[in-house]
């Protein structure tokens, strides 16, 4: 099987037992080959090209929640199994969800850098004034497993909860008080909305000039999810105007690359898209791709296929 280099250390030799592993490193193209698996990082596209190129491939094992590296049309036609890692890297990435929502609303990163800068001149009463949570709303965009991990924190902050997503959350309502919205609604009383529906065909762009000038003015935007959701140059424009209060970005469309303005507008707080990194976290995900691996090819079915 194929295996990404990158994760060597995350596997515990008996975890490989009984494979034969080539380690494939994130910066080498996909080989031609008969490989029967691949454990692809999230950002391998596995694409027609690849899987043509892999004929005796049996399953490609995403070690990603997220499979939008993945072509799934040209996988399923060459009966190709797919899976994911869901479930280990609900609480990590809900928890650095977390993170940006109280270091944009807080102005974290401008303390820093203003004591950094040793212009820092003592306490005001206006300096870095930023949003007070108390009483003001979350706006889930998506609310399966990340999102309703990241609204069950919410209350103890005292937000109130909005979500969307195609089917209503009963359990998640009446643990949380959560009220499903349609999206119109959501970005228009949403003081902070935060995006949990997976990158697909119908998510592309979501969040564009015209979505962002609905939202509230001074309003939060967080993405821990896919870049592709976001049209990077309005978002900067929005920040640059001062229509959007600030953002807290983990993922980006053109990985590592951001788009310049982007970089350069104020108000962000930008991550490496590191949700799901805590040790324990990217071990399972790695266990679990593996674990896909070993089941498939002694004849049982995928643990997690997404389809
Ligand atoms: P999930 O459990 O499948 O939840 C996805 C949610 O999106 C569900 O509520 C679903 O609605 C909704 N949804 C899907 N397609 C939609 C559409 N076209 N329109 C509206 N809503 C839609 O996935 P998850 O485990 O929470 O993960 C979410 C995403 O987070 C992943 O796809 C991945 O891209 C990203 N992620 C990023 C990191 C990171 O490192 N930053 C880490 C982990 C995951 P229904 O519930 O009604 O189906
Ligand atoms: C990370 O982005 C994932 O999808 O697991």
């Amino acid at each position: 099987m194929l295996i990404a280099a990158e994760l060597k250390n995350l596997l515990e030799p008996s975890q490989l037992a009984d494979l034969d592993i080539t380690w494939l490193a994130a910066d080498q193209p996909t080989p031609k080959g008969d490989w029967v698996a691949i454990v692809p990082l999230l950002s391998r596209w596995v694409g027609g090209t690849q899987l043509k190129n892999l004929p005796n491939l049996r399953i490609v094992a995403n070690c990603a929640v997220g499979y939008n590296n993945v072509d799934l049309v040209a996988a399923e036609m060459r009966k190709v199994l797919v899976t994911n890692t869901p479930g280990v890297l609900t609480e990590a990435t809900a928890d650095l969800t977390w993170a940006l929502i109280l270091a944009t609303a807080r102005r974290l990163i401008e303390g820093v850098e203003l004591v950094r800068s040793g212009q820092w001149t003592g306490w005001h009463p206006e300096q870095l004034l930023g949003l007070e949570l108390r009483g003001r709303i979350l706006g889930l965009f998506g609310a399966g497993r990340i999102g309703q991990a990241v609204g069950r924190r919410a209350p103890p902050f005292g937000l109130r909860i909005l979500y969307t997503a195609r089917t209503p959350k009963p359990d998640f309502e009446r643990e949380t008080g959560a009220a499903r919205v349609d999206p119109t609604r959501l970005l228009a009383e949403s003081d902070i909305v935060s995006l949990h529906v997976p990158a697909s065909p119908e998510t592309k762009g979501i969040i564009n000039g015209e979505t962002l000038a609905r939202m509230k003015r001074g309003a939060i935007l967080i993405n821990t999810s896919r870049g592709d959701l976001i049209r990077e140059e309005a978002l900067a424009m929005a920040l640059e105007r001062g229509h959007l209060g600030a953002a807290g970005l983990d993922v980006y469309t053109d990985e590592p690359a951001i788009h310049p303005r982007l970089l350069a507008a104020p108000r962000t707080v930008l991550l490496p898209h590191i949700g799901s990194a805590t040790e324990e976290t990217r071990r399972n995900m790695a266990a679990i791709a593996v674990a896909n691996v070993q089941s498939v090819l002694s004849g049982k079915p995928p643990l997690t296929p997404v389809y």
